[in-house]
């Protein structure tokens, strides 16, 4: 016979959530073996509640008590699994830390995660929203995701085209939402490395590295004329260090400040909207999108409003990057959405645009 499932109940969910709001769970359990899940489903009491599937809590909106059952994704392994010319495959469990897993394959000498560096969360949560940062995206690297489906007690693997990845967008967002719960990601991470460096926030960050170690080196040393050019120096190990460096100075740490990363994604308009706005604004940051769609940056969107550094109540906008919104102290769930109700309708109001929120509101 199986062990009892160790359920509690009236949890606190405040630290599994990054905004770190303070709200209960009817609920919840550690799930540290994927075997677990048949389990709850068997149990005519969990399976009947609602659920809330919790990675790292990171993309989160909790906005009251939650009547129903956390299943908070815990189980642990990073593995290569396989290996072609082209590849080699590694294979990381859900509750996982993301950052953790791309440190773990740098200190194995494989890149491709590199970008991804500092990202808060979980790697059950990466296909999700299909997570990206300077140039990458999780998608472009994920095999395959293997997930529990709660309708037909059945696990089931996903390959990359099956989970359907878009901008901060999946299959796992959509009619999989209720049912999927992820167990583990496959990475097909390249044996030929190739540097993702298009980013210029990126290659400045690169240059300043190397500037320090040229100027490290004692004055008249026979290495310092013959360094190599930056590109040759360039490795997914110094790619994770830039992206760190720039991260931690322009995005808050959410164990100090309670945060869910970028609070809206960034707008898609059409080019005759754009051609418009850059009448009016000719500053406006915007980036060209294969189908002649324009991607504009929100953050800079809701500079122009004038929200960077405000608050409303105890919810606040970043203060060095106005698409991330925070907890300024004891914010309730409620509070975060009153002051993205209130960008929302400025950034409506002056540049005719619909800003979409990235994270899940609970
Ligand atoms: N900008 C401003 N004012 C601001 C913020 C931004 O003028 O307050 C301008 C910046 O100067 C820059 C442009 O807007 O020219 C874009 O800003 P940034 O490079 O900081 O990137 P982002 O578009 O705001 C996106 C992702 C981030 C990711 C970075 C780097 C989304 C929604 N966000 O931010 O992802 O780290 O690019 O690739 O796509 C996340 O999803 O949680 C996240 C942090």
């Amino acid at each position: 016979m199986q062990s009892p499932l160790p359920v509690e109940h009236d949890f606190s969910l405040l630290k599994f959530n990054t905004f770190g709001i303070d709200v209960v769970a009817k609920a919840y359990l550690s799930v540290t073996d994927p075997a677990m899940l048949p389990q709850v489903r068997l149990d005519s009491r969990l399976a009947a509640l609602p659920r809330l599937i919790l990675g790292g809590g990171s993309n989160l909106v909790l906005t009251r008590d939650f009547p129903g059952l956390v299943l908070h994704m815990t189980n642990k392994g990073i593995d290569v699994v396989g290996r072609t010319g082209h590849t080699v495959s590694v294979r990381a469990a859900a509750g996982e830390p993301w950052h953790g897993l791309v440190q773990w394959t740098l200190a194995h000498g494989f890149g491709g995660l590199e970008n991804l560096s500092l990202i808060p969360g979980s790697v059950g949560a990466s296909p999700i929203q299909n997570i990206g940062a300077y140039g990458v995206e999780a998608g472009s690297l994920i095999e395959s995701v293997r997930y529990y489906d709660f309708d037909t007690d059945a696990v089931i693997t996903l390959d990359r085209a099956g989970c359907r990845f878009g901008y901060r967008d999946s299959v796992f967002k959509h009619h999989l939402r209720q049912r999927a719960v992820i167990i583990d990601v496959t990475f097909g991470l390249p044996v030929v490395w190739q540097a993702q460096v298009q980013y210029a926030e990126l290659q400045q960050e690169l240059r300043k590295m190397q500037q320090d170690i040229q100027q490290d080196m004692p004055q008249n040393t026979p290495q310092k004329s013959s360094l190599p050019p930056a590109s040759a120096t360039i490795t997914p190990a110094r790619i994770s260090e830039a992206i760190v460096a720039i991260r931690s100075r322009k995005l808050p740490d959410p164990a100090r400040i309670g945060n869910a990363g970028s609070f809206f994604k960034n707008p898609l308009v059409s080019a005759a909207h754009r051609q418009r706005l850059l009448a009016q604004w000719p500053g406006l940051i915007c980036f060209a999108q294969a189908d002649g769609s324009y991607k504009l940056a929100a953050g800079w969107l809701i500079d122009q409003c004038g929200w960077k550094g405000q608050s409303m109540g105890a919810a606040g906008v970043y203060d060095k990057q106005a698409l991330v919104l925070i907890n300024r102290g004891h914010a309730t769930g409620t509070d975060i959405l009153r002051l993205a109700n209130a960008i929302q309708e400025d950034v409506a109001r002056r540049f005719g645009v619909t800003l979409e929120p990235e994270p899940i509101i609970v």
